[in-house]
């Protein structure tokens, strides 16, 4: 048996990947375009694994995966691949339509043709498991409930909006033509192999060169943090026991002003690595908002909590720790992720009124 799995050379899709091979003999294609978040290293503890086939190419690309479909006949297709970040849609919206859309579009026309293709029994335990987010249900007031599966899509950043017309095609794909979809809507994730663009990893990459931690606005904006094995693990149940053309909300009840994640952060670092000028606060640097920065995501997880069983490993406090200490235990992967190009991003990002 084998999954085709995309975007596994990214943060979650690395994690998800490195897990599924240590939990089970059954092969992964990974099929990642390296872009500046996709990280060959991150895969290393796989060289020489002849159950994990990477193969470097765009989702995009019809030929090579109606290619790669015919040639591996994977069970399951699992599309991670994304242009994941906020404030890169914010300054270059034309990759979010190319990858989350298009690129979204072309997996389903070749699975849909794939999965026609397939005997019977192929063809009823075929599943086509698309990973999105919550940002496409759109921003919480402060006393409203948590996004259900039943919240109407209000996306709001070039990121969501992308995201959420991918949704809606996989959808499509199901009423339409009936295939067996699942969509899971995960909260924000941290952990190990994050890029040191998003929210955690750039305050610990920060931190630990003793630069500015950068906070949005006032800091208030309040985020429903997940630990990334965390989501891995739902993945694996929905992909396991989900309804086809069901919708699965993933998150781990942890609400938390950003201002508050950062704290916790610097006094974690105080602990794990003090520094000699003093607490890792004094580094806090309130800086202009994001336009357009939605308030506040929180998800109601418990349509997969009631159907699939699953509940998150950890809490924010166990899955922070790790974090933190895993970013201290890799300071060369730090390193070697923040070349050039990030450089230049930071430079466009953070500089001066921007
Ligand atoms: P990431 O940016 O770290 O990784 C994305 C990966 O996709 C990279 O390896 C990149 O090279 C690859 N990729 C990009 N464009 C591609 C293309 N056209 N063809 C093939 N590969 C391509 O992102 P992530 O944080 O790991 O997110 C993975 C998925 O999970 C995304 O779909 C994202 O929307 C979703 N998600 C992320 C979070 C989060 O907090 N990070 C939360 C919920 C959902
Ligand atoms: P991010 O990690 O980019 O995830 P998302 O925008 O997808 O939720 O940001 C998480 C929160 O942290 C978000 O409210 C924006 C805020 N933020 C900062 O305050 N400073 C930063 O430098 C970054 C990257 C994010």
């Amino acid at each position: 048996m084998t999954l085709l799995v995309t975007g596994g050379a990214g943060f979650i899709g690395a994690n998800f990947v490195l897990e599924w091979l240590g939990r089970s003999d059954e092969r992964v294609v990974n099929l990642d375009a390296l872009t500046y978040a996709g990280n060959p290293e991150n895969l290393v503890a796989l060289e020489g694994d002849e159950r994990h086939i990477f193969v470097h190419g765009n989702i995009a690309d019809r030929a090579l995966i109606a290619g790669l479909l015919a040639e591996h006949q994977p069970r399951a297709v699992v599309n991670l691949a994304a242009e994941s970040h906020v404030d890169r849609s914010i300054h270059g919206p034309g990759d979010f339509v190319r990858t989350n859309i298009q690129g979204t579009y072309n997996l389903l026309e070749c699975a849909l043709e794939y999965w026609r293709g397939l005997d019977a029994a192929a063809n009823s335990g075929f599943r086509f498991l698309h990973v999105s987010t919550d940002e496409v249900y759109g921003s919480l007031e402060p006393d409203s409930p948590p996004f259900t599966e039943a919240t109407a899509y209000q996306p709001n950043s070039p990121y969501s909006a992308s995201k959420a017309a991918a949704d809606h095609l996989v959808r499509a794909w199901h009423h339409t033509y009936g295939m067996p979809v699942l969509t899971t809507n995960c909260s924000n994730n941290y952990g190990p192999l994050q890029f040191p663009e998003k929210l955690i990893p750039l305050v610990i990459a920060n931190a630990l060169a003793g630069e500015p931690l950068p906070v949005y606005g006032d800091g208030m904006n309040v985020r429903d943090w997940l630990y990334v094995s965390d989501h891995c693990s739902a993945i694996r149940a929905v992909l396991a026991n989900g309804r086809p053309g069901e919708v699965y909300n993933i998150g781990g009840w942890n609400e938390m002003p950003n201002i508050d994640i950062v704290n916790v952060m610097c006094d974690l670092l105080d602990e794990l690595r003090p520094r000699a000028e003093g607490p890792h606060r004094e580094l806090i640097s309130f800086v202009k908002d994001r336009p357009g920065h939605d308030r506040r995501y929180a998800i109601d997880a418990r349509k997969i909590e009631r159907e699939l069983g699953w509940r998150p490993a950890e809490t924010f406090q166990t899955g922070i720790r790790k974090t933190v200490q895993w970013y201290l235990e890799h300071p060369s992967w730090v390193a070697n992720v923040q070349s050039g190009a990030y450089r230049r991003w930071v430079d466009l990002n953070y500089r001066q009124g921007s």
